[in-house]
């Protein structure tokens, strides 16, 4: 199962959602890569120790200067989680693609050796609906779709799901919603209660049934380069993102 972790919105939790549950799946004894194609990298940051050690990147392999993925896949802090890292170079794969008649097809085609090498393969995207996240649709088989449970959360909404079913129809036709994610849920206030409703209304089932709150421990995790799960155990957040792996190792089975 390839696994986008998409909405172009910025904040959501794209990369909290893609480290945790990622480190959720892994921890549960599946082999899992994260493949990080957001030029900000900071899936990378969160949870590889020294990912400038290494020469190249993910930007060299699908630019096809480094011929091999196997040289950026480094191994995380969470034991069984493997990711194939990005760095700020990624920021001049759009320009350099644009107008290759393969430039859709470049992050499938260097997957494609590896895929089966691994049971999850979770994609942490860009927030924009440009040719990254473009080459992140092409190559997976679901969608993971974060929304935060805010004011104006589904603004943007339309646009994604024009894009994906433009993908289906040119490109990946098999392409599934997996679910969508609540996050940076509040339950105290009453917006937040109204906002999932919304949400509800528009994605039905396809919601997962945990909600992930706003949590402290969950904000500070990336930064000592952990996932929630050796940094802060026994929090609501890694409760609430262990639940979310159960209910995709569920969904999979489907
Ligand atoms: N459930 C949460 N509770 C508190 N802070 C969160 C939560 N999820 C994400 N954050 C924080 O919010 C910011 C945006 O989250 P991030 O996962 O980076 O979103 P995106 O990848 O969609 O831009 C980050 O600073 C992150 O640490
Ligand atoms: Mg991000």
């Amino acid at each position: 199962m390839i696994i986008a972790v998409t909405n172009q919105k910025g904040g959501v939790g794209k990369t909290t959602t893609t480290v945790n549950v990622a480190a959720a799946l892994a921890l549960s004894g599946c082999r899992v890569l994260l493949v990080d194609i957001d030029p900000q990298a900071h899936s990378t940051k969160s949870c590889v120790k020294e990912p400038d050690s290494i020469p190249h990147s993910l930007y060299d392999v699908l630019m096809r200067r480094e011929e091999n993925i196997q040289n950026v896949i480094v191994k995380s802090t969470v034991p069984g989680l493997e990711v194939a890292i990005s760095r700020i170079a990624m920021a001049k794969l759009e320009p350099a693609l644009l107008g290759e008649i393969d430039g859709h097809f470049r992050l499938k085609d260097v997957l494609a050796p590896i895929r089966r090498k691994y049971e999850f393969i979770l994609i942490d995207t860009p927030p924009t609906l440009g040719l990254i996240t473009v080459n992140a649709l092409v190559a997976s088989t679901h969608l993971l779709i974060p929304i935060q449970s805010s004011y104006l959360c589904l603004e943007g909404t339309d646009d994604l799901l024009e894009t994906i079913e433009k993908i289906r129809r040119v490109a990946n036709p098999n392409l599934e919603i997996l679910g969508v994610l609540i996050t940076l849920h509040d339950t105290r206030t009453n917006i937040a209660k109204d906002v999932v409703k919304r949400i509800l209304k528009v994605f039905g089932e396809k919601v997962f049934q945990t909600y992930i709150s706003k949590s402290v421990k969950l904000e500070e995790s990336p930064a000592y380069k952990e996932s929630i799960f050796t940094y802060a155990a026994n929090s609501i957040g890694a409760l609430q993102y262990k639940k979310v792996a159960e209910e995709i190792l569920e969904r999979a089975k489907k």
